[in-house]
C-alpha cells in the first residue's frame, strides 16, 4: 500500500480525486496531510483540524465490482473499519452515528467523507476521506467533539493510528469483495448510535418528531419507528437526530 505524505494541501479528498481522474491512483493509495487549508465535511461543511495533531487523510479504493445501488455498503465498510480500529486502540463506547460519524462517549471523534467517481453508471473508484481527532485538546468551538487523547488520556503516534485504520479498511473492503453484505449490514446496525432508544429528530421542514431508530434499508436510508408502529425511511438530507 502506497502512502503519500504531504505537509499541506487544500483537501486530501480534492487532490486524490484529481489523481484518480488522471489515472494516477491505484487501489489502496493513501494521501495524508499534516494540514488541510480547505478541509471539507459532509453537506458542504468545513472540516477543521489543528496542524500535525490529527489525522486527515484519504484513501482510493477500486469498487468497480459494486453496482451504483450498493454504494451505501462502502459507507458501512468504512464506518466499521474506523469503529474496529478505535476499539482496538482501547477507546470505550464507540458508536456509529448514521450515516458515518464515529462517536465515543457520545462525542464526535471522526468524520468520513466518501466521494465516488462514477463512470458509465458504475462506481469506478471511491475516494474515502477520514478526519480523526487524535492529539488535539482544544475543542472550544465544537463542544460535541473530542479526541483520542481526551478520551483515552494518552498521546497517540499518528503513523501508528493511520496504519491500524488502513489495515481495517483493507479487511472491510475484502468483506465487500466477498459480497458479505448481510454481515456488513448486521455489524453496522449493531453499532448504530441510539438504536432502539427513544429519540427526537427534526425532519427536512424543521419539525420535531419522536421515534426509535430500528435499522437501515439496503440503500442506506435510516429506518425510524414512529407512532403507531409505522416504520418510515429517511434519506440523509431528510432527517437529523437531535438526542
Ligand atoms: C464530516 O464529518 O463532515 C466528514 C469530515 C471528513 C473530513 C476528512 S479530512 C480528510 C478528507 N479531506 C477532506 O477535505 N475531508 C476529509
Amino acid at each position: 500500500m502506497r502512502i503519500i505524505k504531504l505537509d499541506a494541501i487544500d483537501s486530501t479528498n480534492t487532490y486524490l480525486k484529481k489523481l484518480s481522474v488522471a489515472g494516477h491512483a491505484e487501489d489502496g493509495l493513501a494521501l495524508v496531510a499534516k494540514l488541510q487549508t480547505q478541509g471539507r465535511g459532509q453537506m458542504g461543511t468545513i472540516w477543521e483540524a489543528q496542524e500535525a495533531k490529527n489525522l486527515t487523510f484519504s484513501v482510493f479504493k477500486d469498487v468497480s465490482f459494486l453496482e451504483v445501488s450498493q454504494h451505501f455498503y462502502i459507507s458501512m465498510a468504512v464506518s466499521l473499519a474506523v469503529f474496529e480500529a478505535l476499539n482496538s486502540l482501547g477507546l470505550k463506547d464507540v458508536k456509529v452515528k448514521w450515516p458515518n460519524d464515529i462517536l465515543s462517549d457520545n462525542k464526535k471523534i471522526a468524520g468520513i467523507l466518501i466521494e465516488n467517481v462514477i463512470k458509465m453508471n458504475v462506481i469506478s473508484g471511491s475516494v474515502i476521506g477520514i478526519g480523526l481527532n487524535v492529539n488535539q485538546t482544544d475543542f472550544s468551538a465544537l463542544p460535541s467533539a473530542s479526541s483520542l487523547l481526551l478520551l483515552s488520556g494518552q498521546v497517540h503516534n499518528l503513523d501508528e493510528v493511520l496504519d491500524v485504520i488502513l489495515k481495517q479498511i483493507e479487511i472491510h473492503f475484502n468483506y465487500l469483495k466477498q459480497e458479505a453484505f448481510s454481515f456488513l449490514k448486521a455489524s453496522y446496525e449493531s453499532q448504530l448510535f441510539r438504536k432502539d432508544k427513544p429519540s427526537t429528530f427534526t425532519n427536512a421542514e424543521g419539525s420535531l418528531f419522536s421515534g426509535y431508530i430500528v435499522g437501515i434499508s439496503n440503500h442506506g436510508q435510516l429506518l425510524i419507528k414512529v407512532e403507531d408502529e409505522i416504520i418510515k425511511r429517511f434519506d440523509f438530507k431528510e432527517v437529523a437526530l437531535l438526542y
